[in-house]
């Protein structure tokens, strides 16, 4: 094991993903370690456990801060850095046919919701921000401050499905009722759209016809505190590449796509060595 990476996580509920990632560390079977975890709720139920290990623990109330934020307050209350042109122009998860005002109030009460959720986090320095079960949509506002070195992204999420089918807020039920024969879990990237960013490992499951909902629920959820611990296992050994790809379709048309390319660790690295060798 090497040394340690700083991962702040972010919760909206049961926590059972942040479990699954305070129990890998502890047991040292990733090199990491949790040094906050923040929630939008602050009900959530995953918050007892963090609190009882010890660890530092916040949360923003985004539904109160919503409310504060509507009328006249809204003004005083936006951050000073924040530039709505900029976060109208690099979002891509909003296409419906808002109009400008809604778009505008959108993005300026989520910055108020982040801007405080920036500034809980300061006091913790962290390599990688996990989101684990965060039902929130992160804006640019808040990406861009924490992905301060653009080809370096350090914000992760896990998604009930098997992206790009079936983004948003219900992967496991949205799979199950689309009668899919196999469903799975994403780990990915955060970047400017809803579920969207490249995509960093992925692990299926075969959903059987006496299957019901809860039970594609269990099955997935117990392949993502697999996948989410071996991703961020992948992180902690800086063996993730984001690299921009092109490709030509065949009528022409030319599509970019950002992609993460897995550098081979140190044991493939020697076994290749040693084939080179004999
Ligand atoms: C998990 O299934 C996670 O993939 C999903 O919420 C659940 C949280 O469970 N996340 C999303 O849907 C994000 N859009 P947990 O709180 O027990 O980890």
């Amino acid at each position: 094991m090497g040394n340690k990476i700083r991962i702040g996580a972010l919760i909206s509920g049961g926590g059972s993903n942040l479990r699954a990632i305070m129990d890998a560390c502890e047991a040292n079977r990733i090199d990491a370690m949790v040094v906050f975890v923040g929630s939008d709720n602050p009900e959530a139920k995953g918050m007892s456990r963090a609190k009882k290990h010890g660890l530092a623990t916040f949360s923003v109330d985004y539904k109160a801060v919503m409310e504060e934020a509507r009328g006249e307050l809204l003004e005083s209350l936006i951050p000073e850095d924040f530039d709505l042109q900029g976060v109208l122009a690099s979002q891509h998860f909003i296409t419906s046919a808002w109009n400008s005002e809604k778009l505008a109030t959108h993005f300026r009460t989520r910055a108020i919701a982040e801007a405080a959720l920036l500034r809980e986090m300061a006091p913790y320095p962290f390599d990688l921000l996990v989101l684990a079960g965060f039902m929130r949509v992160l804006t640019p506002y808040f990406i861009d401050h924490v992905n301060t070195n653009p080809s370096r992204p350090r914000i992760m999420n896990i998604h009930p499905a098997l992206l790009p089918s079936f983004p948003g807020v219900d992967g496991y039920g949205d799979t199950y009722r689309y009668g899919c024969k196999v469903g799975g879990c994403t780990v990915h990237f955060v970047d400017y759209g809803e579920d969207t960013g490249p995509i960093i490992g992925q692990k299926a499951f075969e959903i059987k016809p006496e299957d019901t909902l809860e039970a594609v629920r269990e099955k997935g959820l117990m392949l993502e505190w697999e996948l989410y611990t071996e991703c961020i296992q992948l992180f902690a050994e800086n063996r993730l590449r984001v690299v921009p790809k092109t490709y030509t379709l065949k009528n022409g048309t030319r599509v970019n796509k950002k992609v993460v390319e897995i550098l081979a660790g140190k044991r493939e690295r020697h076994r290749k060595e040693v084939a080179l060798c004999t």
